[in-house]
């Protein structure tokens, strides 16, 4: 049975990255669930995608890192989805980790670019750890350095290596980078069967982003893959 993730939580039905799209994924019987974080000013990991605020509240146009997690806590980022999610705001990781059930399995997603956000790792780490959490996760980023990091406080937590272009050969990248990796997270629409059979041969799991249709998600299923991120978790019924 593949291992498929909500991405950002049920992104279609509640604002993305929010409590409220985590609470739709389990509901729906998400079996794993993808979110991404970042830094507050005062040093908070928040969950969130973007770096800015823009796209979700046009009223504050500054990074996520210009504002403690005070002033995050009043930033409405809910109105723009729909005006029942007025007054939404964007939750810490512990938050998210409070209403995550142990069997679901999480992918936490690094975001260091364009911001670097310096002592993320640790503060990551500690957050797992404080909530029994190190084992059922999978941590990914487009910054591989970040990936080092991590795997150097903590050798044995599960790493995810995201590739955003097509690279040549990103399966033997990985096998010399001297990473832990478990699994590749290409963008799904340069792979194909022989991108799946290397990535496999080298011994990795392989979950492509972002799958919304289900004629492509067979595709990827039938090439080998071990899952998908999709903002579309409807798919995987059919
Ligand atoms: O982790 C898979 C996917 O989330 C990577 O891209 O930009 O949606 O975070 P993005
Ligand atoms: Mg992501």
């Amino acid at each position: 049975m593949p291992l498929n993730f909500a991405h950002r939580g049920s992104l279609t039905e509640a604002p993305e990255n929010t409590l409220p799209a985590f609470h739709k994924a389990i509901e729906h019987g998400a079996r794993a669930i993808e979110l991404d974080i970042q830094l507050s000013k005062d040093n908070h990991l928040v969950v969130a995608h973007d770096h800015k605020f823009a796209r979700f509240n046009k009223k504050f146009d500054g990074l996520i890192n210009d504002y403690t997690l005070e002033e995050i806590r009043q930033i409405d980022v809910g109105s723009a989805f729909g005006n029942e999610y007025a007054g939404t705001t964007l939750p810490t990781l512990d938050e998210v980790l409070d209403i995550c059930p142990p069997e679901l399995f999480l992918n936490i997603e690094i975001k260091n670019i364009p911001v670097i956000y310096d002592g993320i790792e640790r503060r990551l780490l500690n957050t797992l750890n404080a909530h029994n959490r190190l084992e059922n996760v999978i941590i990914s980023s487009f910054d591989h350095v970040a990936l080092k990091k991590v795997q150097d406080m903590h050798p044995g937590i599960d790493l995810g290596m995201l590739f955003y272009y097509r690279m040549l050969e990103p399966w033997i990248y990985a096998a010399n980078s001297g990473l832990n990796i478990r699994s590749l997270h290409p963008n799904h629409v340069y792979v194909d069967q022989t991108f799946v059979q290397e990535s496999k041969q080298q011994g990795y799991e392989v979950y492509p982003f972002t799958v919304n249709d289900t004629k492509r998600y067979d595709e990827l299923l039938q090439y080998g893959v071990d899952g998908v991120f999709s903002n579309e978790p409807v798919i995987f019924k059919k």
